[in-house]
């Protein structure tokens, strides 16, 4: 096979077959896949454990299984252990009798099979199924400049960012492949280079700004490329907190989402901005500015895909990417002080919070299990794009303050205090 970049004798072996056929096969993918994006050499994954973008067992992706299938027959299993992406059914979301045919006959169909593969590949633990992979009580935190093989983009675009790990947007399976054969090829957000801002982005609102909003208008704006954003310390403080980083998590989702950001420095806040600073901007770095007005044109300009704009809402989803523990705590505390605020005792439209398994499993030992369960909210573990990618949930009129469900689905993007108000008022 002919290449560019260069590998270390190991490595060649490895693809000479040393470690066998199958073995030799994921080697030179991850080589071509190298070598597309310019890669000079291939370096191993420091990072203790992978992610796993596909957690759902498609009826139709037959060659994904059958590739599964191979890798685990060969035994070319992950080094490494690895969570995945949440799980796209949960019997405890409303869904009604059609749904739930199609869900389980037609798309989710082989569900359990896949399951038990990705348990055979290395999956960490049952309770593994969650994009905030990186949350304490999942495990799964890489440190301070670990190589990591994931691809799903939210996780990616926080362990860079928030956490000062090294990893590219992969694409699903190539991020399996890395984790089976332990390297990856260095190019992009692995090289320092790479990590350079591209852009300086100005945040002059007069409050603090709407993390999934502000997110979006930054993605939109500089694409794949790292943005140096001045400003926001002023309103998430210069100290990563459980209040910070919950806010960075939806802000790096919509970037991830509404553009396709790997990497963004928070000036004073992130890591590698308060080690490097300005010095992390690359020269002829352009400018955008940011203020109320922006923000608002960019919410406005957001297109609503329902058939009938004025519907009732039928379903609310808060949680995409999976709400922290605080988060709960505090959407929790809000719901029930609205609801008593208006006279009510259950939410008024079906409303769904979603968060990793783990977390749900500390926030049911905490008072505030009870406290949701009055207020009619259901507390689940799925991942709603899932929930919501096909034709049924499609003509449902859903809302959500999430970017990226707004992005990739027809749900109704409001505002966390918009969303808070239409669930805890009569709706008419
Ligand atoms: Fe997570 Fe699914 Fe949203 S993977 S970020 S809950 S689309």
């Amino acid at each position: 096979m002919d290449y560019k970049m260069t590998l270390t004798e190991e490595q060649q072996a490895i693809l000479n077959g040393s470690k066998g056929e199958t073995m030799a096969k994921v080697m030179k993918t991850l080589v071509m896949y190298g070598d597309a994006f310019g890669a000079t050499k291939m370096v191993p994954v420091t990072g203790k454990m992978g992610h796993l973008v596909t957690s759902f067992g498609l009826g139709v992706m037959k060659p994904v299984y059958e590739l599964m299938n191979k890798l685990i027959d060969a035994g070319a299993v992950s080094g490494q252990k690895f969570s995945v992406d949440p799980k796209p059914l949960d019997p405890n979301v409303p869904s009604d009798f059609l749904k739930n045919f199609v869900f389980n006959k037609f798309m989710y169909s082989v569900q359990d099979m896949y399951d038990s593969q990705l348990s055979k590949l290395g999956l960490l633990d049952d309770k593994s199924y969650t994009c905030t992979s990186y949350m304490d009580e999942v495990g799964n935190k890489p440190n301070k400049g670990d190589v990591l093989s994931w691809a799903e983009s939210s996780a990616v675009v926080y362990a860079n960012s928030v956490l000062g790990a090294r990893c590219n947007r992969n694409s699903g399976i190539i991020e399996l492949f890395g984790s089976i054969a332990g390297y990856v090829p260095y190019f992009g957000l692995l090289t320092d280079e790479g990590r350079k801002a591209t852009w300086i982005v100005k945040v002059n609102t007069s409050k603090k700004p709407e993390a999934q909003i502000l997110g979006s208008a930054i993605g939109m704006k500089v694409m794949e490329d790292v943005p140096y954003v001045q400003g926001l310390d002023k309103w998430i403080g210069t100290e990563l907190t459980d209040d910070a980083c919950a806010y960075l998590k939806d802000f790096g989702a919509a970037t991830a989402s509404n553009g396709a950001v790997g990497l963004y420095h928070i000036e004073n806040l992130t890591p590698e901005a308060v080690e490097q600073g300005e010095s992390l901007i690359a020269q002829g770095a352009k400018i955008y500015e940011i203020d109320d007005a922006e923000l608002q044109r960019v919410k406005d300009s957001y297109p609503v895909m329902w058939k009938d704009k004025n519907a009732k809402p039928q379903l609310c989803f808060v949680g995409c990417p999976h709400l922290s523990l605080a988060q709960l705590a505090e959407w929790t505390d809000n719901v029930a002080e609205g609801l008593k605020k208006n006279g009510l005792k259950k939410v008024s439209v079906p409303t769904v919070f979603t968060c990793a398994p783990g977390v749900k499993e500390a926030f049911e030992k905490t008072p505030g299990a009870e406290k949701l369960k009055a207020t009619g909210v259901v507390l689940s573990y799925i991942c709603p794009l899932m929930y919501m990618n096909n034709p049924l949930a499609k003509k449902m009129a859903v809302i959500t303050n999430s970017n990226k469900l707004r992005t990739y689905t027809t749900a109704r993007y409001y505002t966390g205090e918009e969303i808070l108000d239409i669930i805890t008022k009569e709706v008419k």
